[in-house]
């Protein structure tokens, strides 16, 4: 059964309170989102496959570790995916990065897919499938449906905020993906907006 790890740490507390203010201007909100995603980095990349390597430090030979074959790949939701998935590649730099546009509609909540570009030989890689925001959790089960209908087998969920409706739904599609968040939230409005919540995430990074 899949695992929700709801990240408790005081520092990323602290920037999630900054991310919440409706006063925090779109420059500062990207900021701090990236430095929640570094904060993040550690448990979203515990699981990643590495290979036993040996390695030469400037006084004898020793064992290391490096990244397995088949390099792990971080897959965004547009849009607001890539203000996570920017910063978790400055971490991994190694990994591939695939781009899934997802877009609720705004009167019946449901998503709609409108891009999709993956990496060659995704169904061989590991993937963290990134969005900051999990609400009635239509948009990350269409992703993950579109993930595996490639063959994708190994999943990871990367999230901000998390709506525990959103949880339930998409762990009711997806039994076998972990999720990790960053916060689990109360509830969803009756538009779907989670609440507390931090607002329309796009449009707080990107200022629209
Ligand atoms: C937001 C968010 C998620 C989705 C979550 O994207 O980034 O992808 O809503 O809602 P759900 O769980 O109910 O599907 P949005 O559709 O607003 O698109 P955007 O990223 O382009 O702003
Ligand atoms: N999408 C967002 O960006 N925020 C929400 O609260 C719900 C969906």
């Amino acid at each position: 059964m899949a695992k929700v790890t709801v990240l408790d740490h005081p520092l990323i507390n602290v920037k999630m309170t900054i991310l919440r203010d409706v006063a925090t201007p779109p420059q500062q909100f990207r900021q701090v989102l990236h430095e929640v995603a570094g904060l993040m980095s550690a448990d979203a990349f515990l699981h990643i496959k590495t290979q036993a390597c040996r390695v030469t430090t400037p006084l004898e030979e020793t064992d290391g570790a490096m990244l397995a074959e088949h390099q792990p790949c971080l897959v965004s939701i547009l849009r607001a995916g890539n203000g996570l998935t920017d910063a978790l590649l400055n971490i991994m730099p190694e990994a591939a990065v695939g781009h899934l546009g997802m877009e609720r509609d705004a009167e019946t909540h449901q998503a709609r897919a409108y891009y999709e570009k993956l990496p060659q030989k995704i169904d061989k890689r590991q993937v963290i499938l990134v969005d900051p925001m999990l609400a009635t959790g239509g948009s990350a089960i269409m992703a993950a449906d579109q993930l595996k209908s490639h063959g994708v087998t190994d999943i990871t969920f990367i999230v901000l905020v998390a709506a525990p409706e959103g949880i339930a739904a998409f762990h009711a599609k997806h039994p076998d993906i972990d999720i990790i968040t960053a916060a689990l939230d109360r509830e969803l409005n009756e538009d779907c907006y989670i609440l507390p919540g931090l607002g329309d995430a796009g449009d707080r990074i990107y200022d629209t």
